[in-house]
């Protein structure tokens, strides 16, 4: 994401770091928005938590080194980047089948002030202002 474009973010506080377990993504909402939060060795990164294979929650998937597991059906994606990464990358004769089932799921820009993880979303565009944060 460009500079500009994060200058735009709203940073909405969501949760404790200490409450994020290692190793499982945990659902919130975040303005409205299903996020889910995932502490992967330490680092703390923020997806949309729903899969786009068949749009269920992701909450308590499972995560290790740098991959998110849905606990529903396994697609893998990386917790960096929202890309597919299974199955894409073990079955590709079969993605322009899955199609839409495969697509990348958006990720959000994640900070840690004072412990607690905050995350970055898009301007509201409906004129609602945010609440006060804090
Ligand atoms: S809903 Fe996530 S893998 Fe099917």
């Amino acid at each position: 994401m460009g500079e500009d474009a994060q200058a735009d973010l709203r940073w909405v506080k969501v949760a404790p770091v200490s409450e994020l377990a290692p190793g499982r993504g945990r659902a919130f909402e975040v303005d409205s928005i299903p996020v889910l939060l995932v502490n992967d060795g330490g680092s703390i990164f923020a997806l949309h938590a729903l899969c786009p294979h068949q749009g269920q929650n992701m909450d308590g998937g499972s995560v290790w080194r740098g991959v998110l597991d849905c606990p529903w059906h396994h697609f893998q994606y990386d917790v960096r980047s929202g890309e597919n990464v299974f199955p894409r990358n073990v079955y590709p004769r079969d993605i322009p089948r899955l199609q839409r089932e495969v697509r990348r799921v958006r990720t959000y820009p994640v900070r840690v002030a004072e412990g607690i993880v905050e995350v970055g979303v898009p301007p509201r565009t409906d004129g609602e202002t945010a609440p006060p944060q804090g």
